[in-house]
């Protein structure tokens, strides 16, 4: 079939069989930010926004996101970057297999939260593991993170 995606603000025709993974078709067109990891929907590492919301793509049959709005971490640059300095700044940021799926989680967040707590941050990132470094570094450089994207939002 012909899947028509937007990916990272660009309209994409792809040719796709019909029980193609979406983690596959992003993949074999090149973006290869998105990883594979547990190929069953348990480690996060695939994690990919569809219509601003993080899905696991490798538990999503392509055909499904048809005509939908897909982000990888190639369309979130800016962010990533400023992300990946407080990420290290905490010395959460290690092998970096898991950071593409898990920094889009963490913008996913973002957008859906305007203060979260604690538990809920570590609620909405339950499905994003990482092997190399503790949760508590990563959950203070979200907060930092956070807290720093306001202050600019406000001083703009
Ligand atoms: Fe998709 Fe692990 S590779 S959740």
């Amino acid at each position: 079939m012909l899947l028509n995606l937007t990916i990272n603000g660009l309209k994409k025709e792809l040719l796709i069989a019909d029980d193609e993974y979406l983690l596959d078709v992003l993949r074999k067109a090149g973006y290869l930010s998105v990883k594979r990891g547990c190929d069953t929907g348990s480690c996060g590492l695939c994690t990919v926004l569809v219509d601003d919301k993080p899905v696991l793509s490798c538990s999503t049959l392509a055909a499904r996101v048809n005509n939908k709005k897909i982000t990888t971490i190639e369309g979130v640059p800016e962010e990533a970057e400023r992300f990946a300095h407080f990420m290290a700044a905490e010395g959460a940021e290690q092998c970096g297999f898991c950071a593409p799926g898990f920094t889009l989680t963490v913008l996913a967040m973002m957008k859906e939260y305007d203060n979260p707590t604690d538990d809920e941050i570590m609620h909405y990132l339950n499905g994003n593991l990482c092997r190399c470094s503790g949760y508590v570094s990563q959950l203070r450089a979200i907060k930092n993170f956070m807290e720093a994207e306001k202050s600019n939002e406000n001083s703009k």
